[in-house]
């Protein structure tokens, strides 16, 4: 069964608690944190984080760290109540993010390296051993809303064979411009984590939207 992730940088924040219930029977909640360097905007930190935490005791908040240097907070993330916690592989040399997984995985959480759209596969292949979690962006980091990148589809699919081949248990997970007719091409292409923002949120029953989408994937 593949999972879904509501992005709630497309909640409402004023309303945040009733928009995470919306949305509480997927399988995680992805929590975009941006600091206004490594992409052009900035969103959410920790201590809403602990709040979500503390309201949602069991679900599993899937952090998103679109920051330079994220060694700086991972662990910060990790006590804040995050269950993964995905770095950047652009945002930092390649000793700092291994030493900010590593610094995540001895937290007893999962460690996820993400990919911007011009980052080749291929970057990944040192990261394999650390990694709980690959998250594929299909947009450039930085905002909802935007679209799809078709041209990432194929990048999905050679990830995916990585991972397959490595024999390492490492979910696969798509962030950018997914709806209903995107999801179902990432998950052809080997996906098994669907991230939504936007196109889940401007849905009137989105529990209903997910079940939906689990259906078809
Ligand atoms: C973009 C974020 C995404 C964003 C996705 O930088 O990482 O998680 O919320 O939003 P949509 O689904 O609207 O593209
Ligand atoms: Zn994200």
């Amino acid at each position: 069964m593949k999972k879904i992730a509501p992005s709630i940088l497309s909640a409402d924040f004023t309303r945040l608690k009733d928009d995470i219930e919306s949305v509480n029977l997927a399988d995680y909640i992805h929590y975009d944190v941006m600091d206004g360097v490594f992409v052009p905007n900035i969103s959410v930190g920790i201590p809403v984080l602990q709040s979500i935490r503390k309201t949602f005791p069991e679900t599993v908040l899937d952090a998103h760290l679109m920051i330079t240097e994220p060694i700086r907070y991972a662990e910060r993330f990790c006590d804040a109540g995050a269950d993964i916690v995905t770095v950047h592989l652009e945002a930092d040399t390649e000793d700092k993010i291994m030493e900010a997984m590593k610094l995540t995985r001895a937290k007893c959480k999962k460690a996820g390296i993400s990919i911007k759209p011009k980052t080749p596969a291929s970057a990944l292949a040192p990261y394999l051993p650390l990694a709980d979690l690959i998250l594929i962006m299909t947009v450039e980091p930085g905002f909802g809303g935007q679209g799809f990148m078709y041209d990432q589809v194929d990048k999905i699919r050679e990830v995916r064979r990585m991972i397959d081949e490595s024999g390492f248990d490492i979910e696969l997970e798509v962030d950018g411009g997914v709806n209903d007719e995107t999801a179902v091409i990432c998950s052809e292409a080997g996906a098994e984590v669907l991230v939504s923002g936007s196109y889940l949120f401007k849905k009137p029953d989105r529990g209903a939207e997910i079940k939906r989408l689990k259906e078809m994937l």
